[in-house]
């Protein structure tokens, strides 16, 4: 049966000796996320959140500390974990279809299957009637879709997101969101998704790791006991909504300690 990978990071530091002002980006930094869960990393811009992301997907060593996909240390990206990136136009290649774009997470696979896999993933995302096109024909949040279908076509069990939605408009990133929420429902993937947006943090979150800044550490762990399905209009009303939003708005905007 699928299940969610779990994945741990333990006392994870990472400096750049020849990054400007401070060298440290993330500084003796644990966390835990649980099959299927949906995870937040919330931190403010330019804190390390990339740097993270990358030292979770195994593109990145740490200098100290581990990283574990399902109790295995992770030395290169595993196969069963998909990446979208935070900048979507660098992260697909213009010269394929948006189907042979998500195809090419399936290289392994025999050309009939890799097809339907990757026809079935764009139809998840909205892109059923847009395989043929071009990177450069569709709008950022269609390419974004792309790289979404890309990670789930190789049916991962562990999605790590980098501000996917960051650089789409505002109505187009609601949709965005709600669909993401709709297709983890369907599958109970577990997801690693980073952003600096508070209210899209606590919109989607079942747990969210609230990081400090530069260097990043973990200031907080709060749960997200919103109830789901969540939709646009109804959880953001809610007075826990409100709540969640506060206190995570406290901890990145006031440098608020860990309680
Ligand atoms: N390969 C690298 N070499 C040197 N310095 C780097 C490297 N990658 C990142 N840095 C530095 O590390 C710091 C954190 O960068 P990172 O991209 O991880 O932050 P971020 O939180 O993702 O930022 P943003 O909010 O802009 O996406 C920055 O000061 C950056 O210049
Ligand atoms: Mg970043």
């Amino acid at each position: 049966m699928f299940e969610g990978a779990t994945l741990e990071c333990r006392h994870l530091s990472k400096s750049f000796p020849s990054a400007p002002e401070s060298t440290t980006v993330i500084q003796d930094l644990s966390l835990r996320v649980q099959p299927g869960e949906f995870a937040v990393i919330l931190g403010p811009s330019g804190c390390g959140k990339t740097t993270l992301l990358r030292t979770f997907s195994g593109l990145l060593r740490p200098d100290r500390g581990e990283v574990l996909v399902d109790g295995r240390v992770v030395h290169d990206v595993p196969d069963d974990v998909g990446v979208v990136f935070q900048e979507y136009n660098k992260s697909l290649f213009p010269w394929l279809s948006l189907e042979r774009n998500v195809r090419f997470a399936l290289r392994g696979l025999d050309r009939a299957t890799a097809a339907q896999r990757a026809r079935d993933a764009l139809a998840r995302v909205g892109l059923a009637d847009s395989a043929h096109q071009y990177p450069w024909q569709v709008s950022g949040g269609m390419q974004q879709r792309t790289a979404i279908a890309r990670a789930l076509a190789h049916q991962a069990r562990l999605v790590i997101m980098d501000e996917p939605f960051a650089s789409v408009d505002a109505i187009t990133r609601i949709h965005l969101e709600v669909m993401l929420l709709d297709i983890w429902t369907e599958s109970r993937f577990s997801v690693v998704f980073v952003t600096h947006d508070i209210e899209e943090a606590v919109f989607l979150a079942d747990r969210l790791f609230v990081l400090s800044g530069r260097p990043a550490s973990l200031k907080e762990e709060i749960t997200v006991t919103l109830p789901r399905p969540r939709d646009l209009l109804t959880t953001k009303a809610l007075p826990l909504f409100q709540q969640l939003r506060e206190r995570a708005f406290r901890l990145i905007e006031g440098g608020e300690q860990a309680s």
